[in-house]
């Protein structure tokens, strides 16, 4: 059933495709052989074949929830330990996936975003806060360093009523390391053979379950709190604690609340920092859409201190610059889907029941027959209403797709967008001209050593 399906010229028997691939940066490297080997491809590592699609009609036939559905595999497989059954790591027939969506959806409805609203202004005056005083000293600012500290506080404010103090201090929350810690390891897994990742990774998985220990020890902390002190007010956390489910009056475990709680300060701010980054790394160097989305900001915004919730969404522009940092580096950048029946892929490829290929969004999203010859450069027009409309379903899947696509979304897009406004009306953001992109991988992206030197704005009467 493979046969047909191209893969690198040069196979070893036991390392296959591996060797010659870098092990840090798996996803730029599956770029590259993308390009090369078109639209589906198949690599070999460790004798097993790993298949790899982005061709966008391939792509929308995976979409087809009635044939396909997630696939929990690598990377997310290699999860498991850490965060077991919750919501993004849960196999499909797992009860405890539906019985936490189920639980935890109604927590990112309108009326609850409208909720988080007034939390997410007070962490971005405490970033905007830190980036006056260095504007002040004329320093330039760490931006995927800040923005990470900034997502982080904003999902665990929101979502747990927890302060980890990111602002107020010079290096990174130790929670933050334990998760960079075990998400590179989960990575790593994928490129040593599995029998002997023992042996070769003995030191590093030791270190691994001492950073599983860290964040089930923060979690444990942030929930006794809780229990001590009460509030929440229907918050992530009060639901995961209180909130039983509605039909069928079930709870989740405790055991199960303590993975949610890691998944989601996880999930809820390393893929959003990385998006918040190559936002304000493409603005620094796109001044024309800088300077209209500035414009907009200050049209919409006018001088009001504090933007409502209603005010975040009609930053349309701004909005179309993240969804264009997204196409280019979208920051989890594939997600896995596997057949339910026997079928056969766009009429084509046979798959049997199981049977699972890799979507490699970020590839997905530089497709050529889609986005055009000049697919590669920033352009946040593509996402102008009637660009979109004149497009394809499914070639734009920043956000997975189906039942299991990101229940986050309107939290990441509506946080995002508050602070690019935020930061936009605020600062001339000044690029290190010596600068070249460099995106490093832990399963999400990030662009590495970004640094801008910011200049205070005064804001129109
Ligand atoms: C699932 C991307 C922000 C929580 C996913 C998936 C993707 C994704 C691609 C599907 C993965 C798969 O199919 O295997 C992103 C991006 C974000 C973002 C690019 C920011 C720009 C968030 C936020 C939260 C969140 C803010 C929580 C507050 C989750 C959860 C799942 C998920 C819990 C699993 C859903 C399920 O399987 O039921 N995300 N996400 N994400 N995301 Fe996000």
């Amino acid at each position: 059933e493979l046969d047909r399906i191209p893969h690198p010229p040069h196979r070893l028997p036991l390392l296959g495709d591996v060797l010659g691939a870098s092990r840090s940066t798996p996803l730029q490297d599956s770029l590259r052989y993308a390009r090369q080997l078109g639209p589906v491809y198949r690599r070999r590592a460790f004798g097993k074949e790993f298949v790899f699609v982005w061709g966008a009609d391939l792509v929308a036939d995976l979409a087809d929830e009635a044939r396909f559905a997630k696939h929990v595999g690598l990377g997310i497989a290699n999860l498991r330990p850490v965060v077991g059954d919750a919501l993004f790591t849960a196999y499909n027939r797992e009860p405890n996936w539906q019985l936490a969506h189920d639980v935890l959806a109604p927590g990112f409805s309108r009326e609850a975003m409208a909720a988080y609203h007034p939390m997410m202004l007070d962490v971005a005056a405490r970033l905007t806060g830190h980036w006056d005083r260095a504007a002040a000293d004329g320093r330039a600012v760490d931006v995927p360093g800040d923005m990470t500290k900034l997502t982080l506080e904003t999902i665990a404010r929101t979502g747990f009523g927890y302060d980890f103090g990111s602002f107020e201090r010079s290096r990174p929350h130790p929670f933050v390391t334990a998760m960079v810690g075990t998400l590179t390891y989960a990575q790593r897994l994928n490129t040593v053979p599995a029998p002997a990742a023992g042996l070769l990774l003995r030191r590093a998985s030791r270190r691994n379950a001492a950073d599983i220990a860290f964040l089930n020890r923060t979690v444990d902390e942030i929930v006794r709190i809780r229990r001590r002190e009460g509030g929440g007010n229907g918050d992530l956390l009060d639901r995961m604690l209180e909130t039983a489910h509605p039909e069928t009056g079930e709870r989740l475990s405790m055991e199960n609340v303590r993975r949610q709680v890691i998944t989601f300060l996880v999930a809820g701010h390393e893929t959003t920092s990385g998006a918040l980054s190559f936002a304000l790394h493409y603005l620094s160097r796109h001044p024309e859409a800088a300077a209209r989305a500035r414009a907009e900001v200050d049209r919409v915004w006018g001088d009001t201190p504090s933007p409502g919730y209603e005010q975040v969404a009609k930053l349309r522009y701004v909005r179309r610059v993240l969804d264009e940092s997204l196409r280019l580096w979208p920051t989890a950048p594939a997600f896995a889907r596997e057949a339910r029946e026997d079928t056969l892929l766009a009429g084509d490829h046979p798959m049997r029941r199981g049977a699972w290929a890799l979507v490699l969004t970020a590839m997905l999203h530089r497709d050529p027959a889609v986005w055009g010859e000049d697919a590669e450069r920033f352009d946040p027009d593509r996402f102008e209403a009637g660009a979109v409309r004149s497009r394809p379903a499914h070639v734009f899947k920043p956000f997975g797709t189906g039942a299991r696509a990101c229940i986050g979304r309107q939290f990441a897009l509506h946080e995002a967008t508050l602070v690019l406004g935020l930061l936009l009306r605020r600062y001339e953001l000044l690029p290190d001209t010596a600068y070249r992109l460099k995106v490093t991988e832990r399963l999400t992206l990030m662009p590495e050593g970004l640094r801008l030197g910011l200049q205070r704005r005064t804001a129109p009467a």
